[in-house]
């Protein structure tokens, strides 16, 4: 048998990697690990951290091997179902909160289209406990991930299986409508490199142009904001100017577009001012 030493300096990945997945096989704390290094890793646990190593040399991200993976500070559920949430993501959260600070304690009605793992609905519940925010997945199964998600952080969201707005009722209003739409163009060489090989197809593209998914958004989503209610996106760092054009056409108004933490162009958003007739 070989000791919890052995085993992490012989391991391939990178030393934070390999403490990571000896962490799970093991079920010791970072610490136990370095009191113990010197113990003999029993054979059960041994085998366990091998098949997880293998796995992440094969190229599977780190969070789908964990399960988890931390969101904005909090510790979140993913499967092989749902994209892993990313830091990108969490900009769009600081702009939300940063624009509607003043209405942080409002009862808002927000929408989350596209939930994946329930990272954005499930934030915005947990940030501003006094808004009713609903999420919607075209996936079952990343439905299932959402949900244990929302349950496991206490966070009270109305989840609906549904392509994007299309069961939910006309009546529903929302004065906040969020969505990170799969948006890489087809052909983006991107898909199959790195984690994005692991990640679902539906979660990353829309087959297209990438901009097929913010197109319906656009067409569809007024009917469903309460007057001055907003809609913002995350997108592509070479999206921008094209989102602002599909919000400017739909008819959206004080269109502004913000940075993420390395100065790309990443979340735009605007709002929409139903016209009375006559
Ligand atoms: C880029 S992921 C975003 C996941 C999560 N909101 C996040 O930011 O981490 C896009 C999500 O949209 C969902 N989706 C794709 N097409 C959809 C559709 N037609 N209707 C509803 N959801 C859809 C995918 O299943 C996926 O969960």
């Amino acid at each position: 048998m070989s000791t919890i030493k052995d085993l992490l300096q012989t391991c391939p990945l990178p030393a934070l990697e390999a403490r990571m997945l000896m962490q799970a096989a093991s079920q010791l704390s970072r610490t136990q690990l370095i009191s113990r290094s010197l113990d003999a890793l029993p054979a059960s646990q041994t085998a366990a951290f091998q098949a997880l190593v293998q796995r992440r040399v094969i190229g599977e991200p780190i969070a789908y091997i964990l399960e988890h993976k931390e969101f904005y500070g909090r510790d979140f559920i993913v499967s092989p179902a749902v994209l892993i949430p990313r830091p990108d993501t969490e900009t769009l959260i600081d702009t939300l909160l940063e624009i509607y600070h003043a209405q942080r304690g409002a009862p808002l009605r927000v929408l989350d289209l596209g939930t994946g793992s329930g990272a954005i609905a499930v934030t915005l519940a947990l940030e501003c406990p006094a808004w009713h925010v609903s999420a919607v997945d075209i996936s079952a199964d990343a439905l299932a991930i959402a949900r244990r998600n929302a349950l496991a952080l206490g966070a009270p969201v109305t989840l609906t299986q549904s392509n994007w707005l299309e069961s939910i009722p006309k009546t529903m209003q929302f004065d906040l409508i969020v969505s990170n739409p799969p948006y890489i163009e087809a052909n983006d060489t991107h898909l199959s490199q790195g984690d994005l090989v692991f990640e679902p197809t539906i979660a990353l593209t829309d087959g297209q142009n990438g901009l097929t998914h913010y197109q319906h958004l656009v067409d569809t989503v007024p009917q469903y904001l309460s007057a001055g209610g907003q809609l913002w996106f995350e997108h592509g760092y070479n999206q921008a100017a094209q989102i602002t054009g599909l919000l400017e056409a739909a008819g959206f108004q004080h269109i502004e577009t913000r940075a993420d933490l390395g100065e790309q162009l990443r979340i735009t958003g605007g709002t929409y001012v139903h016209h009375t007739k006559g």
